[in-house]
């Protein structure tokens, strides 16, 4: 079988690295991929976002199963393209994708269907924003671009002030783009986040181990968000009878909302949630894997995920069973010096080989290219450590006790990863 994998971050490494578990498994190509994926599939340089080439590339070497890491493509309607050549690629349509291309499509199905989230007004009209914000009296408030800005299109205001600016830099600046044409408004939540990565074809829901990011750059939660530097599952913030919940006030009512407007939704469903005295709030959907919470939690995955995306592709997952291993795991991102902002790149890794043969530790790259003999800095977020052990707090131990041994000049990271699990057990 060969399988053509989407997208260059560590996500994607830990995808490529579960599939080629896979015993069918012939050839890997990764699209383009980064250091990490070239040792165990053939990188192809061809941008994850050129559907065009990605198709041609697939009908040429006749790709068995396509799986696509980032969101774009799937927004852009990968799946339908290739779909109707008769290809078989694992996610959501176009029209399913829109659960993450726009937020005021979410906002309004959660709504219709009752689905917990924070009240919202939403509009393409920035003097009817202001108008709102003019009468709210409560903050903070959350103010969202409504379509997809790479995770940054949220700002959360303190002050009426702080709102107006925010409405004038999201409609009037578009310092998102096109992301800023229409906004949402939002209550604030406060509660614990959580990460629920399920898989599903369109009937059966399978949730992964529940995980949680941590987005912020700097320990105790400082600083700018990030695309995220680090994960762990299980979390013990979700209980199975919060689990259950989750599936039965949001998963469900979700796929059977989606159903009655016409479609079905097939892939992974990404529920950014929060958690307000013990009762689950969608923040946000995505329609992939996660990333960094991938990297922690295929690694607990016993069952083939070849078999698992195959059954959501043809509808047959009831059919199936999803087995987890009984231990966790943690993933702990190396990024450059400077990262969320500017950074230098070039800078040669040292260490890797110390991981080489060990199955409780894996390094999945995210920004890294090989230059010559060696392998070098080429991102913001350049490596995730993932450990793995009978139980969390052995993991956290494992990942802080060894993640030492990678060097480079400028690497930084957060050394409270997964610590917040404390405060739940
Ligand atoms: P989103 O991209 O919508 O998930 O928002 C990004 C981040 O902003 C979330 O992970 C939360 O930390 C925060 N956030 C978004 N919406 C809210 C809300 N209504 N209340 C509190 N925090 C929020
Ligand atoms: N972990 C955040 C994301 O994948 O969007």
């Amino acid at each position: 079988m060969k399988v053509l994998v989407v997208g260059s971050g560590g996500r994607e490494h830990a995808l490529t690295w579960t599939i080629s578990k896979n015993k069918d498994i012939k050839k890997i190509y990764c699209a383009p991929g980064n250091a990490g994926t070239e040792g165990i599939a053939e990188n192809i340089p061809i941008n994850a976002e050129d559907i065009d080439e990605l198709l041609k590339f697939a009908e040429e070497k006749n790709i068995d199963l396509t799986v696509v890491g980032p969101e774009i493509p799937l927004i852009n309607g990968i799946v339908d393209i290739f779909e109707e050549k008769g290809l078989k690629i694992f996610g959501p349509g176009k029209d399913a994708a829109q659960l993450e291309g726009s937020k005021s499509f979410t906002k309004n199905l959660l709504k219709k269907n009752n689905i917990p989230t924070a009240l919202f007004l939403e509009t393409d009209l920035p003097e009817k924003a202001k108008e709102f914000i003019i009468k709210n009296k409560k903050y903070p408030i959350v103010i969202k671009a409504d379509g997809p800005a790479a995770g940054k299109g949220v700002i959360i205001c303190e002050n009426e002030n702080q709102a107006i600016n925010a409405i004038d830099d999201i409609m009037i600046k578009k310092i998102f783009k096109e992301a800023g044409e229409k906004i949402v408004i939002e209550e604030f939540l406060e509660g614990d986040e959580a990460s629920i990565l399920a898989l599903t074809d369109g009937n059966t829901i399978y949730p992964l181990p529940p995980s949680q990011d941590h987005k912020k750059i700097f320990d105790d939660d400082k600083g700018p968000n990030t695309g995220g530097m680090g994960a762990y599952a299980p979390t013990p913030l979700i209980s199975k009878e919060l689990e259950k919940k989750i599936l039965d006030k949001i998963l469900y009512p979700t796929l059977d909302g989606l159903k009655r407007e016409g479609i079905i939704y097939k892939g992974i469903m990404y529920a950014g949630l929060m958690i307000c005295n013990q009762e689950p709030y969608v923040l946000e959907y995505n329609v992939r894997f996660g990333d960094p919470e991938t990297q922690a939690v295929l690694p607990l995955l016993k069952s083939d995920i070849i078999d698992l995306f195959f059954s959501s592709i043809d509808g047959s997952l009831k059919n199936k069973k999803l087995e987890i291993e009984n231990k966790a795991a943690i993933n702990v991102v190396i990024a450059s010096e400077g990262y969320p902002g500017n950074y230098e790149k070039g800078k040669v890794i040292k260490g890797l080989d110390a991981f080489k043969d060990r199955q409780d530790i894996i390094i999945f790259h995210a920004g890294t290219k090989r230059q010559n003999n060696d392998i070098v800095t080429a991102g913001g977020r350049v490596l995730n450590i993932t450990a793995i052990d009978k139980d969390i707090k052995s993991a956290i131990e494992k990942v802080y006790s060894e993640i030492n041994k990678i060097s480079f000049e400028g690497m930084y990271y957060r050394t409270d990863i997964g610590k917040r699990v404390f405060k739940y057990l």
